[in-house]
């Protein structure tokens, strides 16, 4: 019986198992065979100093490109500057991102080709060693970087060399322009919105204002302080602070502070729409529980206690934004926030 049939069968006796064993092991064995190196095929940048020259040209072509990416998503981003207006927006974006990527596409595939084309295509076998070689190893690893630098021309290709160093040092610039966007710190700016006493609430995103008449029972109002579409700059960092939620509750549901009994008017509460954990606009009212619930990781608001967190990673309550009525009935805000909107990982 040969070994394939005995693995096949392999029940019924212990002799099956032993040929199972057998066939493996002589699979193994030959799934591990050395198979031995495909003979040198010698590239055509070792045959012709016509094709080496070119290939040298080509790998610095490619470095300039990536010079010339980087420069054009630095141009791109003053040429079309962060505002309101999206389209512009995503023009940066699109511009910044493709200068970036050939930024990196220039440096990756040159040196990639440069390895190819020019450096050493020898096969080399080395043995495992301790990681830390004797004096006599380390003293040949650098005659063998010397070696290294001699063959693939490092030094004495300048063309290659100054292109790459060109790339290299143009390529990390545009992130000071991204990182720059990134501040200013936040703690100033999000200490102050565009309420202030007397500002009406109006519905975002029409503008309306709203009526305290107009705010029924268990009904919610998105709400944005009036003046805001006016705004010709920073109008969505403006929004962004001061996007307010509006609900109506009866009164006596309301646990409120002594200091607070007079930031609501008859039942009627507002408070910040930016989660206090990391900014997400908390925008769904259950009315049955009466929780704001912000979707991104569940912080659960409770809207007659002051919006202190019943559940999720939130760390404090929604920022509450004493209102009142006008002469003619509309809702105001007495002032702007007493503390600090959005995000309270900053210190305070
Ligand atoms: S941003 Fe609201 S829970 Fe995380």
């Amino acid at each position: 019986m040969s070994d394939s049939k005995s693995i096949a069968s392999g029940k019924g006796s212990h002799e099956p198992e032993h040929d199972y064993a057998t066939g493996l092991a002589t699979i193994a064995a030959d799934k591990v065979a050395d198979p031995g190196l495909e003979p040198h095929r010698v590239r055509m940048t070792d045959k012709s100093v016509k094709h080496e020259k070119a290939a040298a040209r080509q790998v610095a072509a490619l470095f300039l490109a990536s010079v010339v990416g980087s420069i054009f998503s630095i141009y791109a981003y003053f040429a079309f500057p962060l505002s309101d207006d999206l389209g512009t927006v995503r023009n940066n974006t699109l511009f910044m991102g493709l200068g970036i990527t050939l930024g990196l596409f220039g440096i990756g595939i040159g040196a990639v080709h440069w390895a190819k084309t020019l450096m050493p295509d020898a096969e080399v076998a080395e043995e495992r060693h301790q990681t830390r070689g004797s004096e006599e190893v380390r003293a040949r690893a650098v005659e063998i970087i010397k070696l290294a630098d001699s063959e693939s021309g490092f030094s004495r290709r300048k063309l290659i060399r100054r292109s790459l160093y060109g790339a290299l040092a143009l390529f990390p610039i545009p992130a000071i322009f991204f990182f720059g966007d990134l501040g200013p710190n936040p703690k100033d700016t999000l200490r102050h919105t565009m309420w202030k006493a007397g500002t009406r609430l109006t519905k975002d995103p029409s503008g309306l204002p709203i009526k305290a008449s107009d705010v029924t029972l268990g009904s919610v109002f998105h709400v944005i302080p009036e003046g805001l579409s006016e705004l010709e700059h920073h109008k969505l960092e403006e929004k962004a602070k001061a996007a307010v939620l509006l609900v109506r509750l009866d009164p006596s549901e309301l646990k409120e502070s002594a200091e607070r009994k007079s930031w609501s008017y008859d039942g009627i509460v507002a408070y910040s729409k930016i989660c206090t954990h990391v900014g997400c606009p908390v925008a769904l009212y259950e009315q049955h529980t009466h929780h704001l619930l912000c979707p991104c990781h569940q912080s659960t608001f409770d809207v007659t206690d002051e919006c202190k967190v019943v559940f999720g990673p939130a760390s404090r309550p929604l920022p509450q934004l004493p209102i009142a009525v006008d002469a003619e009935g509309y809702l105001i805000a007495q002032s702007d926030f007493t503390e600090p909107v959005g995000p309270s990982f900053w210190e305070r």
